[in-house]
C-alpha cells in the first residue's frame, strides 16, 4: 500500500477557471477577441458553441461558489475580464456593473472559505484594442493594460492578496502569431517576437504599479511550462531542445523571475534579425520588477529533436527552424486532447525551479485531464465516475510531492477546472471539471473526483 503523502502546512488545494470561460457575456459592455471571433466565424468552434453563456457564472456565482466550498477547495483562481471591468480603456474608468460583479464574487469566495487568486489576462484582449492599435503588438496597449490593472488593484486589493498578471502569455504568441489557433491567426515571426517582448514588458509594468503602494499582497505570473526533452544526448538534439525550452518556456520564465531574457534566445533572435524593439528604460523596468511567486500550468511535455530537413519558411521566421517535435515511442496519451501524459515532468519542473530559479515560491496553477463524452460514466445516482481523472491527479501529485520533499518551494496545487467550462475553439468538447454542467439546463452535479478532492484537501494529502 502507498504510504500517505502529506503536503506542506497551509497547502493550497484549489482549482482554476477564467472570466471568459465561466461568466458568459451577460451585461458585458465590450467584446474580447474571442467574443468577436465567435460572432464572425461560429463554425470554427466545436459544435458551434461560443462564450455567450459559458457556465453561466455571471448569474450563478453564489451557488457555484457554495458548491466549490462543498468539495473542500480552499482557494480559487479566476480572472477579471478587461472587457467587463473597464468602461473606458483609455482612462481605465470602471464599469459600475463590472465593479459590483467582481466585488460580489470576491466577497462570496471569502465567505465560502476560499482564498481568491485574481488573474488579469486570460487570452481576452478587447477586440477594439486589436482593431485600433494591433493589440499586443502595440506598446500603447501595454500602457492601457496597466491602467486596467491599476483600477483592479484600487478596487479589490483590500480583499485579494494574490494577483497574477497573465495566464500563459506564450499562448498569445503561439496562437495569434505563429500556429493560427487564436484570432487573428497570423503567421508572422517578427511580430510574434515583438508581442513576446511586449507581454513581458506589460507584466513587469503591472508589477511596478502593484509595488508602488507598498501594501500587503503578492503578485506573480502564470506560465504553461512544457519541459523540452531531447531525443538523445547528441550535441544537435541537445541544442534543439535548449532552443525550444528557451522560446516556449524561458522567454517568460527568465524575465519573470530573473529580470532578463535567456542569452541563447537573444543570440538566435539577433542572428536571424528578428530581435524585438526595446529601450534601456523598458529593460530596466523588466529587470527591477520580477514576480513574488510563480504559477505553473502543466499538461504535457515537449519531445524535441534536431531538424532533419530545413524548413521552407518563405522569408518568414519561426522558432521551429531550430527543432522538430517527435512522438516518444510507447508514450501514454490522452486521446481526446491529443496530449502526452507524463507525470514525471512535475518532479522535473519542481527541481528546475529549485535549482535554477532561486527556489522561488510557486504553485501548480493548472493540471488536468479533458475527456470527451463523460456521460458514458454516469452511474445510477447520476454521478459521473471519473476514476481516470482521480488516477491522473494522484500520479501527478506523487511526482510533485517528491519534488517538494527534495526542497522545492511549492505551496499549492490547482486543477483545471472546478466546473466544466467553455474552452475556446474546443468549447465544451473535453470536460475537465470536478463538477459537470448540463448545457441544456445549466444543472451542475458533483463528479466522483469532486468527492475525492474534498478528502485530499481535508487530509492535506492522500
Ligand atoms: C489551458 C488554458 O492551457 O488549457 C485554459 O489556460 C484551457 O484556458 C485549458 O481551457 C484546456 O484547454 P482545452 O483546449 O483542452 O479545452
Amino acid at each position: 500500500m502507498n504510504k500517505k503523502l502529506e503536503f506542506p502546512k497551509g497547502f493550497l488545494w484549489g482549482s482554476a477557471t477564467s472570466g471568459p470561460q465561466s461568466e458568459g457575456r451577460f451585461n458585458k459592455k465590450h467584446d474580447s477577441v474571442f467574443d468577436y471571433w465567435f460572432d464572425t466565424e461560429p463554425e470554427l468552434f466545436f459544435d458551434g458553441v461560443g462564450p455567450n453563456v459559458a457556465s453561466n457564472f455571471y448569474n450563478s456565482y453564489k451557488s457555484d461558489l457554495k458548491m466549490l466550498n462543498e468539495i473542500g477547495l480552499n482557494s480559487l483562481r479566476t480572472s477579471i475580464q478587461w472587457t467587463r471591468l473597464i468602461k473606458d480603456f483609455e482612462t481605465g474608468e470602471a464599469d459600475e456593473d463590472g465593479v459590483r460583479f467582481y466585488n460580489d464574487v470576491i466577497d462570496e469566495c471569502i465567505k465560502n472559505n476560499m482564498i481568491p487568486i485574481m488573474n488579469l489576462h486570460h487570452f481576452d484582449l478587447p477586440i477594439e484594442l486589436y482593431e485600433k492599435y494591433g493589440g499586443w503588438e502595440s506598446k500603447h496597449v501595454v500602457d492601457l493594460f496597466c491602467k486596467f490593472a491599476k483600477t483592479a488593484f484600487e478596487l479589490f486589493r483590500d480583499r485579494v492578496k494574490y494577483w497574477t498578471t497573465f495566464n500563459e502569455p506564450i499562448v498569445v504568441v503561439e496562437g495569434e502569431y505563429l500556429y493560427q489557433f487564436h484570432y487573428p491567426k497570423l503567421v508572422d515571426g517578427k511580430k510574434a517576437v515583438q508581442v513576446l517582448y511586449n507581454l513581458n514588458l506589460a507584466s513587469a509594468k503591472v508589477i511596478e504599479e502593484f509595488k508602488k503602494d507598498n501594501l500587503d499582497g503578492e503578485i506573480g505570473i502564470i506560465l504553461n511550462l512544457t519541459p523540452a526533452y531531447p531525443r538523445s544526448d547528441s550535441k544537435e538534439d541537445l541544442l534543439a531542445s535548449k532552443i525550444a525550452d528557451d522560446f516556449f518556456n524561458n522567454s517568460f520564465l527568465d524575465p519573470a523571475v530573473k529580470g532578463e531574457f535567456p542569452k541563447l534566445l537573444l543570440d538566435v533572435l539577433k542572428k536571424d534579425n528578428v530581435l524585438f524593439e526595446s529601450t534601456e528604460e523598458e529593460l530596466k523596468i523588466i529587470k527591477e520588477n520580477t514576480v513574488d511567486f510563480l504559477g505553473v500550468n502543466y499538461y504535457q511535455p515537449r519531445r524535441v529533436k534536431a531538424r532533419e530537413k530545413e524548413l521552407d519558411l518563405k522569408g518568414n521566421w519561426m522558432p521551429d527552424k531550430y527543432f522538430e517535435n517527435y512522438e516518444m515511442p510507447n508514450r501514454r496519451m490522452n486521446p481526446y486532447r491529443g496530449w502526452e501524459i507524463y507525470p514525471e515532468a512535475m518532479y522535473d519542473i519542481a527541481i528546475n525551479i529549485k535549482e535554477n530559479y532561486n527556489n522561488i515560491p510557486w504553485f501548480i496553477s493548472e493540471n488536468g485531464m479533458g475527456v470527451e463524452g463523460e456521460e458514458r460514466y454516469i452511474n445510477n445516482d447520476g454521478v459521473i465516475e471519473d476514476d481516470y481523472r482521480i488516477d491522473f491527479y494522484k500520479e501527478h501529485l506523487e511526482f510533485l510531492h517528491k519534488g517538494i520533499e527534495e526542497g522545492s518551494n511549492c505551496f499549492g496545487y490547482h486543477t483545471w477546472t472546478p466546473i466544466d467550462c467553455w474552452s475556446w475553439c474546443n468549447a465544451y468538447k473535453n470536460r475537465y471539471g470536478f463538477i459537470s454542467v448540463n448545457l441544456k439546463n445549466q444543472i451542475k452535479t458533483i463528479k466522483k473526483s469532486g468527492r475525492w478532492i474534498k478528502e485530499v484537501s481535508l487530509n492535506n494529502g492522500f
